[in-house]
């Protein structure tokens, strides 16, 4: 698997990672065994960075990641945690006093001396202005509590306030054939930066599979049911903000450009991952074949400026109005 490195960490991750807020909540129920497994599945295909947050599941992903990590010390993976979200969403929450209880729950949960990286999540965006928040983020490298920091954004704004600090060794934002945005401004900043682009909700929450229908029925404790008019955080964070019915349609004809060889999924991330500036793409998996044929995207050939083309007037046709205005 191609390795790529975060210029300000010096850290290098797998341009496929993992991302685990499957294997807590929100996505219906996932067994233990089988959140194990697909761990497995990614590791075994050379996946070396998996994505979680505090949150997941009240601490069950990074606990499941932890628990696996004990099982394989022959691994030598990145883990990258969130912050922030088990509180109100004010900007008082985002003091040193609380950064340091969030950071000793999450190194319990997750068995380290120091975590790998801690990134906030999608704080509110006065955040990105507080000078205290970044200083109480230095202090907390300074303490030896967390080997680097980043953020976890909503919008391009947000993403070009936090690169313009100095110590903000990573940006994580949505990123992917429906959702384009970042490509005119985040990704050229945060490379002159050197600071790492963490592509996340890639498949746009499995809609650029291009297998599901009008008539699909996701679970009640699924956030495609109970978020997707944003009802319980971000719209943008379920199907990438686009409107379920337009998005299957778009989807579909998606899956037409497709080259032969690349299923659906494998060309969205094939898309995001040969944009300049992308460090690595997080595709959740339910299971250890999507893992698996997901981290086996890293090994297909670059799309070709025709199919480049293709999807971008796909985008700009049928998606650009929904999303650019909003984040
Ligand atoms: N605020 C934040 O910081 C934030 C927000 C969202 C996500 N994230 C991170 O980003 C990661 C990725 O985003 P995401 O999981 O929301 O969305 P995603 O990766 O766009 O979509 C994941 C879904 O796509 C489907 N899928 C995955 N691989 C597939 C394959 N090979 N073939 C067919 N379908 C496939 C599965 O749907 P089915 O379940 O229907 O099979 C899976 O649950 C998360 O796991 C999390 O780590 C962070």
């Amino acid at each position: 698997m191609e390795q790529r490195v975060i210029g300000r960490s010096g850290r290098s991750l797998s341009a496929i990672g993992l991302g685990t807020w499957q294997l807590g909540a929100d996505w219906g129920d996932v067994e233990e065994k089988d959140a194990l497994a697909v761990l497995e599945a990614a590791a075994e295909a050379g996946v070396t960075f998996f994505d979680t947050a505090d949150v997941y599941g009240d601490g069950r992903s990074e606990q499941t990641i932890a628990a696996f990590l004990r099982g394989r010390p022959d691994l030598d993976i990145t883990v990258a945690t969130k912050m922030g979200r088990r509180v109100d969403q004010i900007p008082e929450n985002y003091v040193l006093e609380n950064f340091r209880a969030w950071n000793d729950r999450s190194r319990r949960n997750l068995g380290v001396e120091r975590l790998d990286l801690v990134q906030l999540h999608c704080p509110p965006t006065a955040v990105y202005s507080s000078d205290e928040v970044f200083d109480a983020l230095d202090t907390m490298v300074e303490e030896g509590r967390t080997a680097a920091y980043g953020v976890s954004v909503e919008t391009c704004a947000e993403a070009l306030t936090a690169i313009a600090r100095p110590h903000v060794a990573s940006v994580q934002i949505i990123l992917n054939p429906f959702r384009m945005k970042p490509l005119l401004e985040v990704l050229p900043a945060a490379a002159e930066a050197g600071v790492g682009i963490i592509a996340r909700v890639p498949l746009a929450s499995g809609l650029l599979s291009g297998k599901y229908t009008k008539d699909t029925v996701f679970a009640a404790n699924d956030h495609r049911t109970f978020n997707r008019h944003g009802e319980a955080f971000d719209q943008g964070e379920t199907f990438s903000g686009v409107d379920y019915g337009s998005g299957v349609e778009a989807a579909a004809e998606f899956s037409g450009l497709v080259p032969v060889g690349f299923t659906p999924a494998q060309a969205a991330l094939r898309w995001i991952m040969q944009q300049p500036g992308v460090t690595t793409v997080i595709p959740g998996a339910r299971n250890p074949e999507q893992a698996r044929t997901n981290a086996a995207a890293a090994g297909l050939p670059p799309l070709s400026e025709e199919t480049l083309a293709s999807i971008r007037d796909l985008y700009d046709r049928r998606i650009k109005e929904q999303v650019e205005n909003r984040w």
